[in-house]
């Protein structure tokens, strides 16, 4: 059942071009005509999540505001539903779930949906209970994930926001047929790109993992799209490792958190060539001359960010807004193998349940 793997966890890494395709070929195959429809008079979107779910949420405001130019608030589920809530029938309320039977999502949306606000589930499990609850669903075309810490669901939420927004922005006319061919031109290329990167990166991850593993913290950062990449990197580490880690936004470091940086602080750097990058490229030279050991996240072949660099791990170029979804992986890899380095139970970390039904 696990295909050769040794873990659920590392299947699932590897599956992801074959679910990324299925994704995006059946998110195009459902028309979704009442929403995007709707979309059309919607003035503002909350997303509520929990954990890796609202990751992706953080990544698709990004994307939603771009595109579809609609303003976005993202929120954890358990603070969304006891905050006060300005609610409307012009309010989206987009609910992001692999399970579709998180406690603190479904009660969360649920009371938003009684104030009048229209629901839209982002979930990977089929005739979940959000699922049956929501005015529209898009489903995730993952099949069963098993792995407690989530990887392929991830990713795959990524794609569907992203494709979601595009959509609404070419029901908006915001975007032109050809932009939206263009954008999907690179887009369906990423599986192959992923394919073929898989057993470097891995690798790579690997040998980093060998040298990291007795870290006792660890800083991911990372900005724009990618600065939730650094919390999801963060999280990955923290629920499968039991190493405690961090996710900032670079610009944010020296406000407070640069003086955690010393010789033993890991700060792992996403840096891809995108609109950030000359930013993020001076953020990683204040870590440099304090002597924090930088390992990054490159574009290939990027000699400028290498030469301060103690490690790093190459992706490939892409359409700059699809960057988080190749940033994702190296740090689902880098986790799993500094967990299986310290001989902990990847597939079944400790204290966590891979559906938490209760609030
Ligand atoms: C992290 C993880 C959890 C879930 C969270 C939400 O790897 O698996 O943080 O993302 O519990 O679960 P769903 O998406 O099922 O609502």
């Amino acid at each position: 059942e696990k295909a050769g793997y040794k873990h659920f966890m590392l299947k699932e890494i590897y599956e992801q071009p074959r679910t990324i395709t299925d994704t995006i070929t059946g998110f195009l195959s459902q028309e979704n005509k009442e929403l995007y429809e709707k979309i059309k008079d919607i003035q503002i979107i909350h997303i509520v999540a929990c954990g890796t779910s609202y990751h992706a949420g953080l990544v698709g405001k990004f994307w939603i505001e771009k595109f579809a130019k609609i303003p976005v608030i993202v929120d954890y589920a358990s603070e969304y539903r006891y905050r006060d809530l300005v609610i409307d029938d012009k309010t989206l309320v987009i609910a992001i779930s692999q399970s579709g039977e998180t406690a603190d999502t479904r009660f969360a949306v649920l009371e938003a949906k009684k104030k009048g606000a229209k629901l839209l589930s982002i979930v990977n499990v089929v005739g979940s209970s959000l699922s049956r609850e929501s005015d529209y669903v898009l489903y995730t075309y993952c099949g069963p994930e098993i792995g407690v810490a989530a990887t392929k669901t991830f990713t795959a939420q990524l794609i569907t926001l992203l494709l979601f927004s595009l959509k609404s922005a070419l029901s908006k006319n915001l975007i032109s047929e050809k932009y939206f061919e263009d954008f999907y031109h690179d887009l369906i290329k990423l599986p192959s790109i992923i394919e073929r990167e898989l057993k470097d990166i891995d690798k790579k991850t690997e040998d980093i993992a060998f040298k990291y593993h007795n870290a006792k913290d660890f800083l991911f950062l990372g900005r724009g799209l990618n600065y939730p990449i650094a919390l999801e990197g963060a999280l990955k580490l923290k629920e499968i490792s039991y190493i405690h880690a961090e996710g900032y936004p670079a610009g944010e470091m020296k406000h407070g958190p640069i003086a955690l940086i010393d010789e033993n602080m890991p700060v792992v750097s996403i840096i891809p060539k995108d609109n950030l990058y000359e930013k993020m490229l001076s953020n990683i030279q204040e870590v440099k001359a304090r002597k924090g050991k930088v390992i990054s996240l490159i574009t290939k072949g990027n000699k400028e960010v290498i030469e301060i660099s103690d490690d790093f791990i190459e992706i490939e170029e892409t359409n700059e807004n699809l960057y988080p979804i190749l940033t994702a992986i190296p740090l689902q890899l880098l986790a799993y193998h500094i967990a299986t380095i310290l001989g902990k139970d990847v597939d079944q970390p400790r204290n966590l349940a891979k559906t938490v039904t209760v609030e």
